[in-house]
């Protein structure tokens, strides 16, 4: 395999434009994640870790996912990937400063790629020690998280957990891609990406792929993106490329099923899929759509592989079939105001029915 130009080595934000900056700020508080800067046009939040920023928005005409952004850890790779893409290195403008170059995957997504961002220091959140039944590691000490019964409130005439998730980072986005391989190649040739499982489709053809950085024998995330090419005609709405944005909570389950309580009991916001377990990265997940129909996620206890773990080929249904949770929804990757899923869900089988149609028709 011939060398890449870069070897990113994470994800560090994704960027979007939106007509209503401030419903998206509440949802974000909500989602538990922290405003770090804000300018008249601008929002950029963060999360518990050293990223500047996990989640940026631009006001505009339309609601748009505009791109991500990666690092390097070295100077030379912009260098590099600016010579062989042929774009300039810029001086990043936005706070957290550093240099950076712009590109254009496959699917028209704009990739940034930084190096020498300013870190910001962690918040420092406490750890839930857990007994279990086969080890006990907590005595004398009760569990309890946030203001324990405290964090129930009454607000105008119902319930509301006031507890939200603690997001630390973002660990990976799932975009839709026309070309499924196109697209896993532009990733391994030009930032270094690593197949950690392809996407087999139900005819067995390889449709995109979970990928990882390519960090050597320092173990990442299992997948820091997944390139999937779904079937038939492109999704519908305007942003048919963006699929979902995964972000790492910063302590465990607990404050995963936390988030959940919380976003459930604000009653605001279209629960799009979870509480459950993947398979292909084994996170447990829970999915939210914001206010412009855009999927965030909340996932813990993920994966790691260096880069001595080959490819796998896992059979279609581990795709979407969890480990444990609600059957996969028809709506599951697909960019569309809330207030569409319901309609759209009525009138499309689920993806777990036709894994069953495609399971039924091969026993025959
Ligand atoms: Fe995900």
């Amino acid at each position: 395999m011939s060398e890449s130009i870069c070897k990113v080595s994470d994800v560090v934000f994704v960027r979007f434009q939106l007509i209503d900056l401030e419903p998206q700020k509440e949802y974000l508080n909500h989602f538990g994640m922290i405003l770090a800067h804000e300018t008249e046009d601008s929002i950029f939040f963060r999360g518990t870790g050293t990223a500047p920023y996990c989640y940026v928005a631009t006001r505009g005409e339309k609601d748009r996912y505009i791109g991500t952004a990666y690092k390097v850890n070295h100077y030379e790779e912009l260098e590099q990937l600016s010579e062989r893409m042929g774009v300039k290195i810029e001086h990043n403008n936005e706070p957290g400063g550093g240099k950076k170059v712009v590109l254009t995957d496959p699917d028209g997504i704009q990739i940034e790629v930084y190096h020498g961002m300013t870190l910001n220091d962690p918040i420092d959140t406490a750890e839930t020690v857990l007994n279990t039944g086969k080890r006990k590691n907590r005595t004398n000490e009760l569990q309890r998280f946030g203001k324990a019964d405290s964090e129930w409130q009454v607000h105008g005439d119902k319930w509301v957990y006031e507890l939200t998730s603690k997001v630390k980072r973002l660990g990976h986005t799932a975009i839709n891609c026309v070309d499924g391989k196109k697209s896993m190649k532009w990733y391994s040739n030009v930032l270094g990406f690593l197949v950690s499982d392809n996407v087999i489709t139900p005819d067995g053809q390889i449709g995109g792929a979970f990928m990882r950085c390519n960090q050597g024998d320092m173990p990442v995330d299992h997948h820091t993106l997944n390139n999937i090419q779904l079937p038939g005609e492109r999704p519908p709405g305007d942003n048919p490329t963006f699929g979902h944005a995964g972000y790492e909570v910063t302590d465990s389950v607990d404050d995963l099923m936390a988030g959940h309580y919380h976003m459930k009991t604000v009653d605001k916001y279209y629960h799009e899929w979870g509480v459950g377990r993947h398979l292909l990265g084994s996170q447990m997940y829970d999915y939210w759509r914001d206010p412009s129909g855009f999927t965030h996620e909340h996932w813990t206890d993920g994966d790691l592989l260096d880069e001595s773990v080959e490819p796998g080929n896992p059979a279609f249904r581990e795709l979407v079939m969890a480990q444990y949770g609600p059957e996969v929804p028809a709506t599951f990757g697909l960019t569309m105001p809330s207030d569409e899923v319901d309609d759209f869900r009525s009138n499309n089988p689920k993806i777990s029915d036709m894994i069953k149609e495609v399971e039924t028709a091969q026993l025959k």
